[in-house]
């Protein structure tokens, strides 16, 4: 595994920290996923601007593009989304430009985030989302017919094996995942903090003050052929690869098992009917 980010794909070492918590605390997800529901992220998503990044313990940044994920859907967007087949579930959707498209396209899709500001900007949007950490117990387990992880979602967690056997409890038989990889040959695991760029030298610990956004979380990057090498292992097929716009994407049919125990009554149940997100629909 890489532990190395290539400057390539890389801002300048970080000039600042200037993370203030909110915390929320909410729910099961916040102490997995504290960071995105804080200050740095929720500003950038109010006011649709970076600059935001994801700060490498060692000061480097990984810029966010903000921008792109509080405009419209792009075509590499759409490149995606029109490969989806049955209800949708976005994963980490941000402020909501998947969902509410594919909500016009005519997909049942449901939108879930660890941010509130993502949740209700994606709302405001006219898209179904629901406050949740992909970790946590989520309607439909077993029954999705796409899950989405787009925007280097695959990162969510730090460890792309367990989103992916994650992924696996949420989809239905023959589901598919549609995943955007990183544009270089990357597998790594990294620990990160959310940056808006103002404030002090690279390399430096952020203040004490700066509380639990300045915390330290794992995030991951990987490149496609390490993906499909991590889920090829796991049972998944790889139904396609491509690129649109400078990104990069792959879609894999879910494998072929025996579910987790945790989720396996729930899919005996329920095996080929919707997932019940008619409440989180727009009406
Ligand atoms: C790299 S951003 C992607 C933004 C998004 N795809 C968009 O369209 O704007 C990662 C997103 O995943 C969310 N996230 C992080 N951890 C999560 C988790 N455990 N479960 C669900 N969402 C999560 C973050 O709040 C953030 O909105």
């Amino acid at each position: 595994m890489s532990t190395t980010v290539p400057s390539s794909e890389l801002a300048a070492p970080a000039p600042a920290e200037s993370a203030e918590s909110t915390d929320t605390g909410k729910g099961p997800a916040a102490p997995r996923a504290a960071s995105w529901g804080a200050d740095p992220y929720a500003n950038a998503l109010r006011t649709g601007r970076g600059p935001l990044f994801l700060r490498r313990s060692d000061g480097w940044l990984l810029p966010l593009d903000v921008e792109r994920w509080c405009s419209d859907a792009g075509s590499a967007d759409l490149s995606a989304l029109h490969r989806c087949e049955g209800p949708v579930l976005d994963i980490g959707c941000g402020p909501g430009r998947l969902v509410a498209e594919l909500t016009a396209l005519g997909h049942r899709a449901l939108g879930i985030d660890v941010s509130e500001v993502a949740v209700a900007r994606t709302r405001g949007l006219g898209g179904a989302a629901l406050l949740r950490s992909v970790f946590d117990p989520l309607p439909g387990e077993g029954r999705w017919g796409t899950l989405l992880l787009l925007d280097g979602n695959i990162g969510i967690g730090g460890d792309p094996a367990a989103l992916l056997a994650r992924a696996a409890d949420l989809l239905g038989v023959g589901g598919l995942l549609i995943a955007e990889t990183a544009t270089v040959d990357v597998d790594e695991r990294v620990r990160v903090r959310l940056d808006d760029g103002r404030g002090g030298p690279p390399g430096e610990s952020p203040p004490a003050a700066c509380g639990a956004a300045a915390e330290l979380f794992p995030w991951a990057r990987i490149g496609t052929p390490a993906l499909l090498r991590h889920a090829r292992a796991c049972g998944w097929r790889t139904a396609d690869q491509w690129g649109a716009e400078g990104r990069t994407f792959v879609s894999l049919r879910r494998p072929v098992r025996e579910r987790s125990a945790r989720t396996s009554s729930q899919s005996a149940e329920s095996a080929n009917s919707t997932p019940v997100i008619s409440s989180q629909l727009p009406k």
